[in-house]
């Protein structure tokens, strides 16, 4: 056997260094022992990797092979490292095989890869801090988290910028993360013991959790797919019923606060800077690339408090890209743009105008949902013109793969971000426009405008106005 050496059980930069060497040399997977440093290791794996033929081609990966690997590598399963050395070599003789998702290989590395997601974002919904005996307003706290997968260091930054003012250490089975405010360390296995179970700061992360409650994450159903048993033993918030605590001090009610809702003064001086393109973002060659880096944009702020980036959906070929403003709190935790109130009342004006949303591609200007929170409530605040123009990256690429033969920009927001027109949506509405390549605009109002009017006959006239406008949408493309 040949062994293949890695600095730990999800060591990517490691994995992906030998597993380029063992196929330059023209090894099989069947032949390599994984070495990670823990149990399970092939003790008589000793042989070398034999240098690479001088003539050997270079590999060539598409960019959604490294973005899986990535997370593939983290799955617990010891078979991971065979497989990415598999489709490692089969990518090099079938270069479109990850679009295969039905092959054996694509299947599994696509579940694994979901799975190691479905952990990561399981360890930033439901770890809770408790701090130790002793602990000052900025700690140290402390956690105790069962990940299934290896994902430690890939849900450390996540942690370090949301938490980035406060000493805390996260116990794991797989050894804790520890942050002094400054360097993050990985130390040696723990177990729940070390967490402490119950504190005086426990009374302020239910005070916390009161007020970020959001009902549509709390449904049965909800709670039974998304939260799985296991972690509730960890959850303060598990014993919510217990009447809240009025008489939390101000300051510290404020310090739990301000946690989660605004990002350490550092991390958002490192966004603002951010000058060019990420990795990520300038290797986008396809719609799916496009959706898939979107999800990990950190372009403005907007990403520190949201669910989850929303980007469009509808076919790739549709006659018709309608923009909105930005996602709102039903879209942000279901994923996809207009479901909410506005968006049934969109489908409504479509069908009554002979539309069909199925056939439309429909996005929004701003991808991330921009709320202030007021007790329970998240309530929708307008994106600024830095946020807009920060996300008009993702629009140009949805544009660009689309290649919609019309345009239609529903409200203000959407206009200022496809034209920069910063004045009125009614000196706007009723003519032609057109992007900078040529493509038709249109532009009529947003639906929440109509759900925002006071009296029943301006809802009903601005309704009709709305579905007209629509109706022009169809016969322009019907003329296409
Ligand atoms: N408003 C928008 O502009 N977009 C949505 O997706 C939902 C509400």
């Amino acid at each position: 056997m040949i062994a293949a050496r890695l600095n730990g059980p999800a060591d990517f930069a490691g994995w992906r260094r030998e597993a380029r060497r063992l196929a330059l040399a023209g090894i099989r997977p069947e032949a390599v022992a994984w070495l990670t440093g823990e149990d399970g290791a092939d003790l008589f794996a000793t042989e070398r990797i034999p240098p690479a033929d001088a003539e050997s081609a270079a590999l060539t990966v598409p960019r959604r092979f490294i973005e899986l690997a990535e997370n593939v590598i983290c799955h617990r399963d010891a078979g991971r490292f065979a497989l990415l050395h598999r489709l490692l070599l089969r990518l090099q003789r079938e270069p479109r095989l990850l679009e295969d998702s039905v092959d054996p290989d694509v299947a599994r590395a696509d579940a694994m890869a979901r799975s190691v997601r479905r952990d990561l974002h399981k360890m930033t919904a439901f770890v809770r801090f408790r701090a130790v005996s002793g602990a000052g307003e900025n700690g140290p706290f402390i956690a105790w988290f069962e990940p299934e997968h290896f994902i430690l260091e890939r849900a450390a930054a996540f942690f370090t910028a949301r938490f980035g003012t406060m000493i805390w250490s996260i116990m794991t089975p797989q050894g804790p993360l520890h942050w002094d405010g400054t360097v993050l360390q990985l130390g040696a296995a723990a177990c729940k013991a070390d967490a402490p179970d119950g504190d005086a700061m426990e009374t302020y992360w239910l005070t916390y959790y009161a007020n970020i409650f959001n009902p549509a994450r709390l449904k049965p159903q909800a709670m039974k797919s998304e939260m799985p048993a296991k972690y509730w033993r960890n959850l303060p918030e598990a014993e919510l019923i217990v009447p809240l605590i009025a008489s939390a001090t101000r300051r510290a009610e404020d310090m739990v606060m301000r946690a989660p809702t605004q990002p350490p003064e550092r991390h958002v001086r490192q966004l603002r800077r951010r000058p060019e393109l990420s990795p990520d973002e300038s290797a986008i060659t396809s719609w799916q690339e496009a959706a898939m880096a979107a999800q990990r944009c950190r372009r403005c702020d907007l990403h520190c408090n949201a669910t989850q980036t929303v980007f469009g959906e509808g076919p790739l070929d549709a006659p018709v890209l309608f923009v909105g403003e930005q996602p709102g709190d039903q879209e942000d935790l279901a994923g996809r743009p207009f479901v909410g109130p506005a968006g049934q009342l969109f489908d409504r004006a479509m069908r009554e105008a002979g539309l069909e949303r199925s056939r439309a591609y429909v996005t929004n200007a701003v991808k991330h949902f921009k709320f202030q929170l007021r007790g329970k409530r998240r309530i929708h605040e307008k994106p600024n013109v830095g946020e807009i123009s920060a996300c008009r990256f993702w629009l140009d690429l949805e544009l660009q793969f689309v290649k919609p033969p019309l345009v239609v920009a529903l409200g203000a927001t959407a206009l200022r971000s496809l034209t920069g027109h910063a004045g009125s949506l009614a000196s706007a509405r009723d003519r032609e426009m057109a992007l900078q390549d040529g493509t038709p605009l249109l532009a009529t109002v947003h639906p929440s405008f109509l759900l925002r009017l006071p009296d029943e006959e301006a809802r009903s006239r601005e309704y009709a106005r709305f579905v007209a406008d629509l109706e022009r949408v169809g016969q322009r493309i019907l003329r296409h």
